[in-house]
């Protein structure tokens, strides 16, 4: 049913949900590095919802009796200039899923494929809600600067994400 480009992008989203993953959880042990707990706490639930996400694909890929392949994943970047760095690398990575994800929905659009553009669908809404969130903190973490009680009052704030219910399967 999905045509090989569509199977080979897919997979290659797949990979990089589980980058993204892996590049979370190197974020939030920055983070515990500094004992920044509330920090390191958002990043680990981000690096949930990308396992989510890749198993979302694995899922879907799956059910349409698709090859699901696994690829191996680079060393994710461990070494920031500061918190600031990490949310603004991390923001550029959503930013990249965003766009990676919308060229595969113009695939499937080109190629008349409904139903994968309808899975689509909620990925590109889920980036627009990833990319405003991470945006949000970037701006926070620039009104801060270097003031430590500000750090500990947003490390704090972020403490209390709660794990998000995943969206039907
Ligand atoms: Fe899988 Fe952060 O998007």
């Amino acid at each position: 049913m999905l045509t090989e480009k569509l199977e080979t992008l897919l997979n290659k989203q797949l990979n990089l949900e589980l980058f993204s993953a892996y590049t979370y959880l190197a974020m939030g042990s920055y983070m515990d590095e500094r004992s920044l707990d509330g920090f390191a706490h958002w990043m680990k639930l981000q690096a949930e919802e990308e396992l989510q996400h890749a198993q979302k694909i694995y899922t879907y890929l799956s059910d349409l009796g698709a090859k699901v392949r696994f690829e191996a994943l680079d060393r994710p970047k461990q070494e920031f200039d500061s918190i600031l760095d990490v949310f603004q690398t991390a923001l550029e990575h959503e930013k990249k899923l965003a766009r990676e994800l919308n060229e595969i929905s113009s695939v499937a659009s080109e190629e008349r494929d409904n139903t994968t553009a309808g899975f689509l669908d909620w990925f590109l809404n889920e980036q627009v809600e990833e990319v405003a969130q991470t945006n949000t903190i970037c701006d926070k973490l620039k009104l801060i600067g270097e003031d430590g009680q500000g750090i500990l009052l947003l490390n704090n704030e972020l403490r209390d994400r709660q794990r998000e219910a995943m969206a039907e399967e």
